[in-house]
């Protein structure tokens, strides 16, 4: 975590991976706090691509009004190739060196952070990372920047299913997003009163599975609900479905994948403060010294956390909160 940043006085923004809710509220904070303590703002469009294709736009407050209520990003995004090799970094790194830009933030998941912290090793770049991704999958603060928003979208999504399953008695399978990690679906199978939820973290015994079905059968359940994660190891809901219909003949089962409309949307007041407080904080602490660091939030409190130590350890589920969703299936 070095703190030998010490004078400021350009910084490079740029949003990069899957959208989130709320990542235009985080733009919004770092440009108007940058702009209070006169350092200026290049913007990068479509992350790390439009860093190595020199895509740099200048902000100031007013290209950020109107942009705290909006989903997806104004800056927009991008998964970049080039970027993976060397060569495309030193293209990058060459352009924030042409630009004279002094640090670089960047709003995004792992892949952002891991791109960062690359870029950072290779050719001394600041770096400051701010937590935005769906998958809430972020170390170094309780919960990533539209993780709320999307919870609530998916949540919303899973209770209007759940009306027309009991209408027609049927079983649906619900998979929800969240790349490897399994809180959207574990928090949204609590919130929605799933009879089961599928993880990532945990193993999926399919013979486990029609046994928990089959009992839940027994107790003249007349509908039900799983919620699959799209990266548990049985490979979503429609592989789902194909190993365990033969055993359901007399149950009329429906697979809804939820998919992207997860990431869209307004976010939700939550995310809006959250990514106001990162944004905000992620230029303080800049300008304190800080670098190649991820602000985040822990119990309420702002905190920084090393970025080597945030691309090298995945965060852990709350295994309270899967004994939880099993008690009150
Ligand atoms: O990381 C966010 C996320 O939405 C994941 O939940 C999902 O697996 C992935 O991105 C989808 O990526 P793409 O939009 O590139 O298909």
């Amino acid at each position: 975590m070095s703190n030998s940043v010490v004078n400021i006085k350009r910084i490079g923004l740029l949003t990069s991976g899957g959208d989130s809710p709320g990542m235009n509220a985080a733009v919004r904070a770092v440009v108007r706090t940058a702009a209070h303590k006169n350092v200026e703002v290049y913007g990068i469009k479509h992350g790390y691509f439009g860093l190595i294709n020199d895509e740099f736009i200048t902000m100031d407050t007013h290209s950020v009004s109107n942009i705290i209520q909006r989903g997806g990003t104004i800056l927009k995004s991008a998964r970049s190739e080039e970027f993976r090799t060397k060569e495309g970094r030193k293209k990058a790194a060459e352009n924030l060196k042409k630009y004279e830009i002094d640090a670089l933030i960047t709003i995004g998941g792992d892949g952002t952070f891991a791109g960062a912290n690359i870029i950072s090793e290779e050719h001394g770049i600041n770096v400051i990372g701010i937590p935005a991704t769906i998958d809430n999958d972020i170390v170094g603060t309780d919960e990533t920047i539209g993780y709320d928003s999307a919870l609530n979208t998916a949540l919303d999504a899973i209770d209007k299913i759940r009306d027309t399953a009991d209408a027609h008695e049927r079983m649906f399978l619900v998979e929800v997003m969240g790349r490897d990690a399994g809180f959207i679906a574990l928090e949204t199978s609590i919130a929605g009163g799933a009879e089961l939820a599928l993880l990532p973290e945990e193993l999926t015994h399919i013979e486990e599975v029609k046994k928990q079905l089959k009992d839940m059968l027994k107790e003249q359940r007349r509908s039900s609900l799983i919620v699959v994660a799209e990266g548990d190891e049985i490979g979503g809901a429609i592989k789902l479905a194909d190993k365990i219909k033969g055993d359901f003949k007399q149950y009329d089962m429906r697979v809804c994948i939820l998919g992207h409309i997860q990431r869209g949307g307004s976010p939700s007041a939550r995310d809006r403060v959250l990514a106001s407080r990162l944004g905000a904080n992620a230029v303080k602490v800049l300008l304190e010294g800080h670098s190649q660091i991820v602000v985040g939030i822990v119990n309420n409190a702002l905190k920084i956390t090393p970025l080597r130590v945030v691309v090298s350890k995945k965060k852990d589920l709350d295994y309270s909160l899967i004994e939880l969703a099993k008690l009150l299936r």
